[in-house]
């Protein structure tokens, strides 16, 4: 493992990120580096890759030593996760193959499983005790569901899958429908899997304080446009970019650690894949979106929420597509 030190008065937090040279981290990085994620603290940046793609990611530090972030004390490279996440306090796992065009997240599970299964077991027996990990590669949910039965010391709940990306494009869909800003948009929650079956839910959601779904009122736009937009931007964006998502998707990254580190903004609550408790129906230890609040570092799954018939069904189908999903890398040996 390379390392690079410059001095620092107060114990800087340790943040592993994986898949360093990659896309999502090429603008993930930096946006850490530059206080997106937490702010005016000293931070410590662990970057993990497979072997071949060292030599790239050396050339990514330099770009970083190359920017002085005030706020990095440290960067340490390396190839082996038992060495690059000893003691780290967040790790956010992104490295895993990206899906081609034609192909759903899910094909890539027997592509990208077995890596969650190491990492897993390597941040078990070396990441510090309140390490947050949370899950961007694809299939994420499922990912994030291999790390956690890999690391049985380390509590479940700090395991998470990232759908922050939808729940982003869910709130820009609906601003640019009623013709609002952004910031009239609340409440918003993606339910289930990030996959295809997502369901962005306009029921719950408020635009300023009225529900979405009244202030639509279109419910052939929510079933024919909206879902499946927001379900299948994706797929729009690797078809357009001939590659996938990479800054948006570093910056829900950075939002959802962000928040889950700091806290949620007061009375609005953002879209997390957890591990179910059975709220909501959601059969419990799958890792599934649910409306959550953040407080002191501890996330909720917000409780009490009206789910209609027709909200009922889309949940139902997205959870039923993660029971498969998990059932497939049991097959697999993955957990
Ligand atoms: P990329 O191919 O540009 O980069 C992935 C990097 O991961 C590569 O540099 C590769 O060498 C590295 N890698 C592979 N195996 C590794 C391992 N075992 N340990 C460490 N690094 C490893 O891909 P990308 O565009 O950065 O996307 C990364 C992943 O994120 C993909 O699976 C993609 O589908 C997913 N993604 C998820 C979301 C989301 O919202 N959850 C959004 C966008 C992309
Ligand atoms: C996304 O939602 O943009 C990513 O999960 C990449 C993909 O395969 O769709």
């Amino acid at each position: 493992m390379k390392e690079r030190s410059t001095v620092s008065t107060e114990a800087p937090v340790k943040i592993a990120i994986t898949g360093a040279a990659g896309q999502i981290c090429y603008s993930l990085l930096f946006r850490i580096a530059s206080g997106s994620l937490l702010g005016d603290r000293p931070i410590e940046l662990r970057l993990l890759e497979i072997t071949p793609a060292l030599k790239a990611l050396e050339g990514v530090v330099m770009e970083l030593d190359d920017c002085a972030f005030p706020n990095v004390v440290n960067i340490e490279i390396g190839d082996d996760p038992s060495k690059v996440f000893d003691g780290v306090n967040l790790a956010m796992l992104v490295g895993a193959m990206p899906r081609k065009a034609g192909m759903e997240r899910s094909d890539l599970l027997s592509a990208n499983g077995a890596i969650f299964t190491g990492q897993g077991r390597a941040l078990n027996d070396v990441a510090a005790d309140d390490v947050k990990v949370l899950i961007t590669g694809n299939p994420a949910n499922t990912n994030a569901l291999i790390a956690l039965k890999n690391a049985p010391d380390i509590p479940a709940n700090r395991f998470n899958a990232l759908t922050r990306l939808d729940h982003n494009r869910a709130i820009s869909q609906l601003a640019a429908k009623v013709g609002v800003p952004v910031t009239d948009i609340s409440h918003m929650t993606i339910w289930g899997n990030h996959s295809a079956t997502q369901y962005p839910d306009l029921f719950n959601t408020l635009v300023g304080d009225r529900v979405a779904a009244d202030v639509v009122n279109d419910q052939a736009w929510i079933e024919g446009e909206f879902i499946p937009k927001v379900a299948k931007r994706g797929a729009a964006i690797i078809e357009a970019r001939g590659l996938s998502s990479a800054a948006s998707a570093a910056n829900a990254t950075v939002e959802h650690m962000r928040d889950w580190v700091l806290g949620t903004p007061a009375n609005d609550w953002v879209s997390m894949s957890v591990p179910s408790d059975g709220s909501y129906g959601v059969p419990e230890g799958i890792i599934s979106s649910f409306p959550c609040t953040v407080t002191d570092g501890e996330y909720t799954i917000v409780q009490g929420l009206e789910i209609n018939e027709f909200s009922r069904a889309r949940i139902d189908a997205s959870v039923a597509e993660l029971v498969d999903e998990r059932d497939a890398v049991t097959e697999l040996g993955l957990i």
